[in-house]
């Protein structure tokens, strides 16, 4: 039994909590608290252990028994799946984790130097194996990632250019923007074209991003060269390629998914844990030939795409060298397609 200790216990840290608690195979030792607030009250109510990092008067002040401090946490489990938000999982690794001797997951925030290794289950679950700290890479390197590795796998890859349209904040978040502005990056690339080379370094890819007023999720309008252009290859061998690779979700504009609200109201109509959508989400339509290239856009759930990838990388940090085994165990947990 893998014991996982979670430190940030935000967007992201909560819903890896409970994929935590859906695994036969780990144990959830706790999850520490930056301050008093309704995600810990309910943490708490549900039983899961809270440690404290910052604020633990106020936490028993009010009336949340605190198991020990982040070192505690560190004491009880195999792992910490850190998920503070940036700078912080590198500020922790030199200030808490490397004292503690103990294994840590950081995310996509940080830069990638921050760990040994960045970390997508289907491009390369094996570099993760037995390493002390590995960066899962953010929801859009993830998500740019799936896709480009089923298509690299299937067809060879020489070039892929894809256009970034990123949520401005996530539905919780009443502080960011924009919310009447569309905001360019400036730098060329955008920084996720060289994260995608991260996991997926033989791959020539360039990104570029706007950040625009909405909160469900992101969009990815893509341009890939293959390796002998597109000969031979037909919309249609893309689209079975998509139906039959895991974490990847063919959507269909003729049953009404026109947008990411649509995408999203399929989530909650699927029934799972929040309403998440995990799958990269590629449309049908829109999907084509043009001049030798392959045009496809796809929609990414910025708050739950990075979990399975987390789990994932919880087993083959702890020595399980079957990446099959254990993306099928996390697949079929999470309620995922495949
Ligand atoms: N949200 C996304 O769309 C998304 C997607 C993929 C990856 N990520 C990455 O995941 C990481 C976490 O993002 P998030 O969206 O989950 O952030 P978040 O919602 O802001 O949650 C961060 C959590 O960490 C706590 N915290 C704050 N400072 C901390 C510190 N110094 N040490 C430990 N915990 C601390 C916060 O507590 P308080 O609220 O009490 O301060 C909160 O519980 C970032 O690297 C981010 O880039 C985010």
């Amino acid at each position: 039994m893998i014991k996982v200790g979670i430190v940030g216990f935000g967007t992201i840290g909560k819903r890896i909590a409970d994929a935590v608690l859906l695994q036969k195979d780990m144990k959830l030792a706790g999850v520490t608290a930056h301050s008093y607030n309704y995600r810990i009250v309910n943490a708490h109510k549900r039983g899961i252990s809270i440690f404290s990092h910052t604020d633990k008067d106020n936490l028993i002040t009010h009336g949340i028994p605190v198991a020990g401090d982040i070192n505690a946490l560190c004491e009880e489990a195999d792992i910490i799946v850190d998920c503070a938000p940036k700078p912080y999982g590198m500020e922790n690794r030199e200030k808490i984790y490397e004292p503690n001797n103990i294994k840590a997951i950081l995310q996509g925030g940080e830069k990638a130097h921050a760990a040994e290794v960045s970390f997508v289950a289907q491009c390369n679950y094996q570099d993760a194996i037995d390493k002390d700290y590995v960066r899962v890479v953010s929801c859009n390197t993830t998500g740019l990632a799936r896709t480009i590795k089923a298509l690299d796998a299937a067809f060879g890859v020489d070039f892929v250019r894809a256009t970034l349209i990123r949520r401005a904040a996530d539905p919780g978040q009443t502080k960011k923007g924009p919310i009447n502005s569309i905001i360019p990056s400036l730098e060329l690339p955008s920084h996720h074209g060289p994260d995608v080379r991260t996991v997926l370094p033989h791959i020539e890819v360039f990104t570029t991003a706007v950040i625009v007023p909405t909160t469900l999720m992101h969009m990815h309008n893509l341009s890939v060269v293959l390796k002998n252009g597109t000969r031979g290859v037909e919309a249609e061998d893309v689209l079975k390629l998509f139906e039959k690779t895991p974490r990847v979700r063919v959507v269909h504009a003729d049953q009404g998914i026109l947008g990411t609200a649509e995408v999203m109201e399929y989530a909650r109509d699927l029934g799972g844990k929040r309403s998440d959508m995990m799958d990269i989400c590629v449309w049908d339509k829109g999907l084509g030939m043009h001049h030798g290239e392959l045009f496809f856009v796809q929609a990414v759930h910025q708050e739950s795409d990075v979990v399975p990838e987390n789990i994932d990388c919880i087993r083959a940090m702890l020595g399980e060298e079957d990446a099959e085994k254990s993306m099928a165990l996390t697949n079929k947990s999470l309620g995922m397609k495949h």
